[in-house]
């Protein structure tokens, strides 16, 4: 039997646009209260603003998620205006496209840094929280680049990667106190994520997922009852031509 997410609170990062947004949209739409990190103000605030217009519950905060010392007090934040939290969406994410051989140390860490570590402090910062309450689920978005390499995307890949073994092995300390973990990892998904990249040139025109494809899958894992645990749900582009 499916759950129920109507009245559950959930934290998203990154949705001032793209699938974060899409998918703060989707799961208010589903009855959830959502709490909304990015940094572009005006982003968080038309979210917000678009949600409270259809009668929803939304709390958006300004933060830097690459700024990793500040983000346990946002999380604190959030999840005080929210009261109880119970479900934690890690999406946020850069994208990075050069050869590693040109790839300085600062790129490196920047993407690491957004895509992997921010994640995990998120979920450290949030798992006491869950345990206290006895469950939680947590959803981090990864990509098709979490299991196969791409030209010119060591450091994406490397983050995506490392996303994913986090959240395998998270699972299995989460599972005793009723959380589990999950990922999804779209390819291809159209946003401006990739704009302007050889990547991007490359899909021009292709079939892509959309940010409200991805939003279903998010309600999909959510909504799956207690007894099926979903570890990794892959997206990726369908065309029959
Ligand atoms: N699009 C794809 O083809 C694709 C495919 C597979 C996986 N993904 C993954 O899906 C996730 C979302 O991607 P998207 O396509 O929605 O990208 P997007 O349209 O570029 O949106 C990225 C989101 O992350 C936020 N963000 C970026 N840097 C941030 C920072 N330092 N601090 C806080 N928030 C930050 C952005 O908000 P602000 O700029 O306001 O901070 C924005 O809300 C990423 O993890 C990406 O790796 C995307």
């Amino acid at each position: 039997m499916k759950r129920e997410l109507r009245g559950q609170s959930v934290i998203i990062t990154g949705a001032s646009r793209g699938i974060g947004r899409a998918i703060a949209f989707r799961l208010a739409a589903a009855g959830m209260k959502v709490g909304l990190l990015a940094r572009d103000a005006a982003g968080l605030g038309e979210v917000c603003a678009g949600i409270r217009a259809s009668g929803g519950v939304a709390e958006g905060l300004v933060c830097d998620l690459s700024e990793l010392e500040g983000l346990p007090e946002a999380l604190r934040i959030l999840r005080e205006s929210l009261g109880r939290v119970d479900c934690l969406i890690n999406n946020a994410g850069v994208f990075l496209e050069r050869p590693l051989m040109e790839t300085g140390t600062g790129a490196w860490q920047e993407a690491l840094a957004l895509n992997l570590t921010a994640p995990f402090v998120c979920c450290r910062e949030l798992m006491p929280h869950f345990v206290a309450h006895g469950g939680g689920r947590i959803i981090n978005i990864a990509s098709t680049a979490g299991s196969q390499g791409y030209l010119n995307q060591s450091a994406y890949c490397a983050s995506k990667h490392g996303l994913l073994g986090m959240s395998k092995a998270l699972a299995i300390e989460a599972r005793p106190h009723g959380i589990k973990v999950s990922c999804i990892s779209p390819g291809g998904v159209n946003t401006g994520f990739i704009k302007g990249t050889y990547l991007g040139a490359r899909l021009e025109g292709q079939v892509m997922i959309e940010a409200e494809d991805v939003a279903e899958s998010v309600v999909h894992v959510l909504e799956a009852p207690d007894n099926v645990e979903m570890p990794e749900l892959v997206l990726r582009r369908f065309s029959s031509v």
